[in-house]
């Protein structure tokens, strides 16, 4: 019997799978207990699929700062809200274990898919993504580099930034997801770069990866820190983390600079989010202050996935995973952690482990 059909049968035997849905929004941070509960549902099989659908089983979720603002119910947002009592929306790496499209998605393929967290989905086939690892890749990078992380790194640095060579890049949450791929992408274009990040661990890591200069925004002399590592001022500022570091780079930045405004990780548990005090800055220094959601890239995206993976098969862009293990229930707890900086680079949660995720070895 073949492995893929052994996993099916394995998965089959099984009488429900699970599923994390929300349970109450929450007023600030995420409430562990609380804001999620997990669902048991009644089994899956291949006799639940239309034509043309797939049934997939989850490996690693992909943890995203957005899931915040996901469980607000009243902001005006370019998602709707996750509905109370709706499976929690996210990415995940799956494998297909039963599928009525074989041609294209045939049973054991790796894929990407927007399934939620759950153990098991069923999804159509033109939504769900086969997985194409590149030379010096690997199936995680799916959600990392290659992600949506990556793309984001790429467009908003090549693309909203304008970034060039010899402009001096400053990148707030630089040692994730996003922020290490900004990071050597501005390196790649010849730009000097400062990354801020919240820990010595992930100084030292951004220095690695190539950055000029790095500093560590929970020393209480960062302000001083940055002001000196600012000295010539800020052409392109990178934000991912928007609240005070916004205000202190608005601060510092040149006549004309491009702030590149990404996300805003430290609102988003806020329930009274603040701006910065100094936004008549960008009158003054006439700043272009552009944000940007990656998904009005979509039809750019396969360009850009041959230009990362590309890099990546050269060497020239690396990447930290951390990979959570527990299953869909230590997926609450991660999250909240996300906040806290658990990470570097991608944060994931193993809904399964998989023995060997190497190309080489599929
Ligand atoms: N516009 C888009 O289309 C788009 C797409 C993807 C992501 N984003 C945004 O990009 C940003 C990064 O996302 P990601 O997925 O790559 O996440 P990530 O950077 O891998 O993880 C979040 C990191 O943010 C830092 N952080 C958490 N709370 C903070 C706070 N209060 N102040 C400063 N730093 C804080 C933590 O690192 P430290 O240890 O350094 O604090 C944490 O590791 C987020 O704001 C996200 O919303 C936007």
């Amino acid at each position: 019997m073949g492995k893929a059909v052994q996993r099916q049968q394995n998965i089959m035997a099984q009488s429900t799978y699970k599923s994390v849905v929300l349970a109450q929004r929450p007023k600030a941070t995420i409430v562990p207990g609380e804001t999620f509960k997990i669902k048991e549902n009644p089994m899956l099989s291949e006799r639940d699929l239309k034509d043309g659908e797939v049934l997939i089983e989850a490996l690693y979720l992909s943890l995203d700062p957005a899931m915040r603002g996901w469980l607000n119910g009243y902001a005006r947002s370019y998602v709707p809200p996750v509905q109370i009592g709706a499976v929690m929306r996210g990415e995940f790496i799956g494998r297909i274990v039963a599928s009525k499209a074989p041609k294209t998605h045939p049973v054991g393929a790796f894929v990407t898919a927007m399934s939620g967290w759950t153990e098991l989905a069923i999804a159509p086939a033109k939504d769900v993504k086969i997985l194409d690892v590149p030379a010096n890749g690997k199936v995680t990078d799916a959600l990392g580099v290659l992600g949506m992380t990556g793309l984001t790194a790429y467009f908003g640095i090549t693309d909203v930034g304008q970034v060039k060579a010899g402009d001096f890049v400053v990148v707030s949450g630089a040692a994730g997801a996003t922020g290490s791929v900004v990071v050597q992408i501005a390196k790649l274009l010849g730009a000097r770069v400062l990354a801020i990040a919240g820990s010595d661990d992930k100084v030292a890591w951004l220095k690695e990866l190539g950055a000029d200069d790095a500093i560590n925004y929970k020393k209480p002399t960062f302000a001083a820190d940055f002001k000196a590592a600012t000295k010539d001022f800020i052409d392109v500022f990178f934000d991912n983390v928007g609240g005070d570091q916004l205000e202190l780079a608005l601060s510092r930045a040149k006549p004309h600079a491009r702030f590149v405004l990404c996300g805003a990780i430290s609102q988003y548990n806020n329930a009274k989010p603040k701006g910065p005090r100094n936004i008549s800055m960008v009158i003054s220094m006439r700043i272009k202050l552009q944000g940007f959601i990656v998904f009005d890239y979509a039809k750019q995206y396969g360009a850009a996935r041959k230009q990362l993976s590309q890099w990546l098969a050269e060497g020239k862009l690396k990447r930290k995973e951390t990979i959570v293990p527990g299953g869909l229930a230590a997926a609450e707890s991660a999250l909240v952690n996300l906040y806290n900086g658990i990470n570097t680079g991608k944060l994931m949660v193993e809904v399964k482990p998989v023995e060997e995720t190497f190309v080489s070895k599929l």
